[in-house]
């Protein structure tokens, strides 16, 4: 087919505004997925996808389109091939989406009906913009008798500054409006430009996603920009540098199907052969190395946000979990790590993550996929430390290397800020803003988006973001505000080491890093927190916790009193006090150390995340 009857479209939108639901029923109008083998977000491939109900992974997938056009009064149909690629919503998972929209041309920017624009509808629409696709506004769930199609149409118009009737109102669950999408679709977006470079012929293909199978190494997830590649060709990555031969190309439809070519402009996979995971990575351009073409640029490397130690459970499953650390990084680019050690846990891995779901996804993945035990730290963000006497900076994620009260004189901290917006129904804007203080947030300003919907945007430091932000303005707003944000610059951080002393030894795993006016409330709550799963020692044991140069909470836990004489028959009062007293020195004597056996379990829920 030529490439002019292509259309390559990602659709995006704010979480559950029903993307994957939409996909299924273009699916279904293309007849691409059989009838008996629908099922509900088909795309949404992941146990954990269709567990959870959210999309995680993008997906491609490949649909024939016949268009019934009337000419003159004469039916034309006219075949397309249409490449759609349904992506995440969740802001934890925009790198998926920013990836997909360097293989297309179009995105379909999808806007609940009863939810209208929310925070991550402007997120998604920025990314479209700045790849400069063609963007066709949708309207879903119109099916539903609370949808507010004609005030949702004006804040879309407002936001793009479109015409109304520019609009597709569609239904996901009954399938209204997808075949006038799919018209909307072939007429609007562009077919693929071959970006040949002037004068040179040659292959190249832009690696979007990939994934690791055991049989057939490395698959690759391209977007054929140049040429065409055939079964046995001899390929090569731009920067990773390895060769390989094509064992197989097919398209998604939406499992993987073979076929016998992929030309410019078109969507598929290829299979590498290649094991070195690290030799093919996402962002790189695949070419033939006998015609070389200059490599397409790649992505922008994501920041991460928050990072976690990560450790497993036994020390044998160490490189178990460093080689299933690596496949998946080939599924998501998004997922960074480096090898560290610690006393308490041993050899492990320090990760990093585009958010708090990303963390516990990844997680869930490397127990489920790998069937790997880990013990997973409290997520924390990094501090850049500025030493003032050398200038030099280190950043420092790990709250036990974080400068000490007595070191804060001759160091600066600088945090990570984000910039982000919040949108929600007016009445629940004056709870909203009373949150502010608590979190340190500046407000920026306020814009009504209609009648029902109000903008907020603010700046706030991560740390406080992180500090179960997200969750308290559910909780204010009774789930109606939706919120993103991006980190935007650094600044000085206002905030201190946290230790806990056990025995008066400091515990260098329990050390965070918090907001020095908190450091009190902190202190209160993680020493509570220990005294209530720490179990009795035969000896008192005293729990501090210390920030600011002084001891700000303490409690103690009563010894355990240990019958020693129960084994004695009578009354014989003489050995009795014997051995109560024999007792009374033995713990005298530990005491005295003050030595304390910290159970695994008590360290494991003490540096577990809270969630
Ligand atoms: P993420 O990718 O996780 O952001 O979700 P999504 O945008 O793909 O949304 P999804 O398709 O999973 O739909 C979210 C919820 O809305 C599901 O419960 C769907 O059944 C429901 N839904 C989607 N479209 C429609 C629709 O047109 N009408 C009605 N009534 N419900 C819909």
């Amino acid at each position: 087919m030529s490439t002019d009857n292509i259309r390559n479209f990602s659709i995006i939108a704010h979480i559950d505004h029903g993307k994957s639901t939409l996909s299924d029923r273009l699916l279904e109008v293309t007849e691409t997925v059989e009838k008996r083998k629908m099922k509900d977000q088909v795309l949404d491939q992941m146990d954990l996808e269709r567990e959870r109900g959210i999309t995680i992974k993008m997906q491609p997938v490949r649909m024939e389109y016949h268009s019934q056009n009337q000419d003159s009064g004469i039916k034309i149909q006219e075949s397309y091939i249409l490449n759609l690629i349904d992506t995440p919503g969740h802001i934890d998972f925009s790198y998926e989406v920013s990836r997909s929209l360097r293989a297309v041309e179009g995105v379909l920017l999808l806007v609940d009906a009863t939810q209208g624009v929310q925070a991550q509808t402007f997120t998604v629409l920025e990314m479209a913009r700045e790849a400069g696709l063609v963007i066709i506004p949708v309207i879903n769930k119109i099916d539903l008798p609370v949808a507010q199609v004609e005030e949702v149409k004006e804040e879309i118009v407002e936001l793009l500054d479109c015409d109304p009737d520019s609009i597709i109102a569609v239904s996901g669950k009954t399938g209204d409006g997808a075949p006038e999408l799919l018209e909307e679709i072939v007429k609007k977006i562009p077919p693929p430009q071959s970006e040949a470079v002037s004068g040179k012929s040659g292959v190249r293909s832009l690696v979007f996603d990939s994934e690791f199978s055991t049989h057939q190494g490395v698959i690759a997830y391209v977007r054929v920009m140049d040429g065409e590649i055939k079964k046995g060709d001899k390929l090569s990555f731009v920067a990773g540098g390895e060769k390989f031969p094509v064992l197989e190309l097919g398209t998604f439809q939406p499992e993987k199907r073979p076929v016998d070519k992929l030309s410019a402009g078109e969507i598929g996979y290829l299979m590498t052969g290649i094991r070195q995971v690290g030799q093919a990575k996402v962002g790189d351009t695949i070419i033939d190395p006998t015609r070389p073409l200059p490599a397409i640029p790649g992505y922008v490397e994501p920041r991460p946000v928050v990072w976690a130690s990560v450790y497993p459970e036994g020390q044998d499953d160490f490189n178990n979990l460093k080689q299933a650390l690596e496949r998946l990084q080939l599924s998501d680019a998004s997922l960074s790590f480096a090898e560290e050690s610690s006393n308490a846990l041993g050899r492990g891995f320090r990760c990093g993550f585009l958010g708090l779901l990303h963390l516990e996804i990844i997680t869930e993945r490397l127990k489920r996929e790998f069937s790997l035990e880990l013990v997973i730290a409290t997520p924390t963000i990094g501090y850049r430390i500025k030493n003032m006497r050398t200038g030099k900076s280190e950043s420092v994620y790990s709250p036990h290397l974080f400068p000490d009260a007595s070191s804060a004189a001759e160091q600066e901290v600088h945090e990570p800020w984000v910039s982000a917006k919040i949108i929600t129904p007016p009445e629940y804007l004056n709870a909203i803003i009373k949150l502010f203080n608590d979190h340190e947030i500046a407000l920026l300003s306020t814009i009504n988006l209609s009648s029902s919907r109000v903008m907020v945007e603010v700046e706030m430091p991560l740390r406080e973001l992180m500090r179960n932000f997200f969750d308290n303005l559910k909780s204010v707003s009774s789930g109606f505000a939706s919120f993103s944000y991006q980190l935007s610059d650094e600044r000085l951080a206002d905030v201190t080491r946290l230790d806990i002393l056990v025995n008066n030894q400091v515990v260098p795993a329990f050390s965070r890093v918090i907001s020095r006016r908190r450091a009190q409330t902190e202190a209160e709550a993680a020493v509570e927190r220990l005294r209530k799963i720490m179990p009795k020692q035969l000896i008192v044991v005293k729990l501090q916790a210390k920030a600011l140069g002084r001891i700000l909470a303490a409690r103690s836990i009563s010894a355990l009193r240990k019958d020693v004489t129960g084994y004695l028959y009578g009354g014989d009062v003489t050995r009795k006090k014997k051995l109560l007293e024999k007792q009374k020195k033995g713990k005298k004597k530990m005491q005295a150390r003050g030595s304390v056996n910290i159970p695994a379990s008590v360290f494991l829920k003490m540096v577990s995340s809270e969630k």
